[in-house]
């Protein structure tokens, strides 16, 4: 038996563990993704749930290092939707039954940004009677307006640690307030004491990150006892800064692979949560994201941002899907998952099974 092997067999699983499944390949590779689908088939099912994600602004006070949407970045067309349009692209996500929509934009501390998406989530509620579930991601904010924010109805939040190396941290992003480890850190430890099911993630083969770094991650999934995830591969975009670094990076194909160990190796050590199959993936591979579903993710984000704003969203450059209609993406979608031998959760909230037994207790 392969060294892979008896650490698949193992119940916990130490940093260095973590490391040598993120640093096998060829057959040990395959060992590694049979487990992951073997865990998710036992712990979550085959269903597969859609989140509708909606890009409702671009406009972002941060100034990540990694990110094309970045407040410097002069070349973006900058955008906001108008609630009436993104109260459309939730009545489409409800007509689609896809259970949940995640509101998601740019950075924005303002009162009259907080108080607007409490209008939004109250009268999303009330349009779809209940029915929508309502993740947020956009962003650090105050502990009184994520509580405002849930007691409006939404139920859970997307807030990427990014990296938990913090010197690395540093690296990626600029040295100011706004862009604080701690401040991120505080941020989800109050999304979870008000009571959302939290979710965070990372970016897999930034510059100058290591295996163990992200052995580290996986480890602070573990014990923060996070809900859910969302972690793809980095990809580098011409304008921003750390593109001086394009040289330094993993060969793509090679971050692709190390986004689905990550997939696989965190679904065999948290196997009840929700493991979202990043879009960033599909813009590597057409077939990303049914992979990621493969090997233990659950969650998929079809975007259902209306057409037109698509191609003022990227994170990243060769972003899939752009020239898209949120129509057109239906009808694949059904077809992609049953390829990956999934069953679309239709209706679903598709709640993170971690959350509801660490509040069952
Ligand atoms: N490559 C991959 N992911 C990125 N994100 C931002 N920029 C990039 C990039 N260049 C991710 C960050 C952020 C999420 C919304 O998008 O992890 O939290
Ligand atoms: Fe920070 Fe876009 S500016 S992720």
């Amino acid at each position: 038996m392969s060294n892979i092997s008896e650490i698949l067999n193992q119940s916990s699983f130490s940093r260095s563990d973590l490391g040598q499944l993120l640093r096998c390949e060829g057959e040990d590779m395959l060992c590694l993704f049979e487990q992951g689908r073997r865990i998710k088939e036992i712990y979550t099912g085959n269903k597969v749930y859609f989140r509708g994600l909606i890009e409702f602004s671009n406009i972002c006070v941060k100034d990540c290092f990694y990110c094309g949407i970045r407040r410097s970045n002069r070349s973006v067309q900058r955008y906001n939707l108008t609630d009436h349009e993104i109260l459309e692209a939730a009545r489409f996500a409800d007509e689609c039954k896809f259970g949940s929509i995640v509101l998601q934009s740019g950075e924005n501390n303002s009162v009259a940004f907080a108080d607007r998406i409490t209008s939004l989530i109250r009268q999303i509620k009330e349009q779809s009677n209940g029915r929508l579930g309502i993740t947020l991601s956009v962003g650090e904010q105050s502990e009184p307006v994520y509580r405002q924010w849930f007691e409006a109805g939404a139920h859970r939040y997307l807030l990427r640690i990014e990296t938990t190396n913090q010197t690395l941290f540093h690296k990626i992003h600029p040295q100011n307030q706004l862009h604080d480890f701690n401040r991120r850190l505080d941020c989800l430890h109050a999304l979870r004491a008000i009571g959302y099911q939290t979710g965070t993630g990372v970016m897999i083969g930034l510059p100058f990150q290591t295996m163990d770094d992200l052995a580290q991650d996986l480890l602070f999934f573990e014990q923060f006892g996070i809900d859910m995830v969302g972690m793809g591969p980095y990809l580098e975009h011409s304008k921003t800064p750390l593109y001086k670094f394009r040289n330094e990076l993993l060969p793509i194909q090679k971050r692709f692979e190390l986004a689905l160990k990550m997939i696989a190796t965190l679904r065999i050590l948290m196997k009840d949560i929700n493991i979202a199959a990043a879009t960033a993936l599909q813009a590597i591979d057409p077939m990303g994201r049914e992979k990621g579903i493969k090997v233990g993710a659950n969650i998929i984000m079809p975007n259902i941002t209306p057409g037109l704003y698509r191609n003022d969203y990227l994170l990243y450059e060769n972003k899939p899907c752009v020239d898209e209609e949120p129509a057109q993406c239906k009808g694949c979608l059904d077809a992609r998952i049953a390829m990956a031998d999934g069953e679309i959760g239709y209706g679903e909230w598709g709640d993170s099974l971690h959350f509801k037994a660490r509040t069952t207790k």
